[in-house]
């Protein structure tokens, strides 16, 4: 029930400006016009837009194919159930691992709020500790703090440096042999940080903890194989990758997933049932109870195709070069603050502020311009509250975008400036003066008090 090849896009190889340019069409929204000025899409990281072939997948399926999965013995429930199989199938190809280790969730919330009640059951004994770092989502952040509090596991955070990198010396001081579970993020959705997930599943393995990947800013972008990662469990969501909103994907080794208890309780999980008591079938059965989300399943396996058509490693070389050229021209406005580990250690996301101007006022100035920006805390408060800010402007790439998108953005960024810093277009520009997160000395001195950054 997948589109017809010749609906993916036949421009495999390295992305430039009219390779991005032409992929833009698959995307019906990117044609769209708001006061006659074309949208200029940045905010990839809170999701992104479709191409033709997933939302024909999805219409196909209501159109032509709708029954339920794996229930019933007529011909439409079987054509359903083989696609929403195949789907699981390009799942697994994609992330080099086996159908059966790819749970559909929700999202990637979801799958870490499976992990936070479940893991419990596989920790080793005398292991009281969950570390995360100092860059996570509140999505790897709350659901172990309420695991924290329901089971007394104490939780520790890997500091971060002045650069958002993580903090090697420190992790080492506390990945040990009482960590229970170690979860981090690929890639920090705030200000784009990209962490070395092979490294630190490592490190995580020797020392015995369970390895958990937060991987909703990175599946989109980079190349994710489970194996070579080395990592117990990765999960990320479909609408941040071309996909349709509710689902996502929970990876997990075969071994652990068999010991992890169900999650949730109802149809389809079950082996067999008595008015008493109940026995459970295998993963991924025994964690996806109810009727899933068939048609967004179906089209996250018709983006999965097609992300895989454009090639994994085209988009990341894509998206750092939008990357290096956007910081070089933000960089040489003197009133601007960006957050940055650099292009070399960043995915596509560049998070700023401008000097005494609320980020909310910025991104309604982008809006005149249809240049599309998250501004806010992006679910990383204690982030924010360590760099002594109560949120930033982040625009973030995928693709489709081009050079002018970023000269769009960059022109409505100097319209900001001439906003709110009147004075600014008069005063010669200190070429090159980025401020990589230089927090107001107060503020700095305050957190080096803390013994943060
Ligand atoms: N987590 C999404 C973001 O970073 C919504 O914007």
């Amino acid at each position: 029930m997948t589109a017809d090849n010749d609906k993916l896009p036949r421009k495999k190889g390295k992305i430039d400006d009219p390779v991005a340019d032409d992929l833009k069409k698959d995307f019906p929204q990117l044609a769209r016009k708001i006061n006659r000025k074309r949208i200029v899409y940045l905010d990839n990281a809170a999701t992104t837009q479709k191409p033709s072939c997933v939302i024909e997948a999805v219409k196909r399926f209501y159109e032509e194919h709708n029954a339920n999965v794996h229930r019933g013995l007529y011909s439409i429930s079987e054509e359903s159930t083989r696609a929403f199989d195949e789907a699981r199938a390009i799942v697994a190809r994609f992330l080099s691992a086996e159908p059966d280790e790819i749970i559909f969730t929700k999202g990637a919330t979801e799958g870490l709020n499976l992990l936070s009640w479940t893991v419990k059951e596989i920790v080793g004994k005398g292991r009281e500790k969950i570390l995360l770092t100092e860059l996570e989502h509140h999505s790897n952040l709350v659901p172990w703090q309420e695991l924290a509090k329901r089971e007394g596991f104490k939780l520790e955070f890997v500091r971060i440096k002045k650069d958002f990198m993580l903090d090697m010396d420190d992790l080492k001081k506390k990945l040990d042999k009482k960590t229970a579970i170690f979860s981090f993020t690929a890639v920090s959705n705030a200000v784009g940080t990209k962490t070395d997930i092979a490294l630190l599943s490592r490190l995580g393995r020797e020392v015995g903890a369970i390895t958990i990947i937060d991987a909703a800013q990175a599946a989109p972008h980079m190349k994710l194989d489970v194996k070579e990662i080395g990592c117990d469990f990765l999960t990320f969501s479909g609408h941040k990758m071309l996909g349709p909103a509710g689902v996502g994907v929970l990876y997990g080794k075969k071994d652990l997933l068999g010991k992890l208890p169900p999650f949730q309780f109802g149809g389809h999980m079950i082996r067999d049932v008595d008015y008493e008591s109940a026995t459970y079938g295998d993963s991924p059965e025994k964690f996806e109870a109810g009727t899933p989300n068939m048609e967004g399943v179906i089209g996250l396996g018709e983006a999965v195709r097609y992300l895989e058509a454009v090639g994994l490693e085209n988009i990341s070389s894509w998206e750092n070069s939008l990357l290096r050229y956007a910081l070089k021209k933000v960089c040489e406005l003197e009133e601007v603050e960006v957050y940055t580990s650099g292009a070399e250690n960043s995915a596509g996301v560049l998070s700023f502020n401008m000097k005494g101007v609320h980020p909310h006022d910025i991104s309604s100035i982008f809006n005149d311009y249809n240049v599309c920006v998250r501004a806010g805390h992006h679910c990383t408060m204690p982030l924010m509250k360590k760099m002594g800010v109560s949120g930033t402007v982040r625009v973030s790439f995928y693709f489709y975008n081009t050079i002018e998108d970023v000269d769009l953005f960059v022109e409505a960024l100097k319209k900001a400036i001439s906003v709110f810093h009147p004075g600014a277009e008069e005063k010669p520009l200190l070429g090159g003066a980025v401020v990589v997160q230089e927090a107001e000395a107060d503020k700095e001195a305050e957190e080096e008090s803390k013994g943060d950054f």
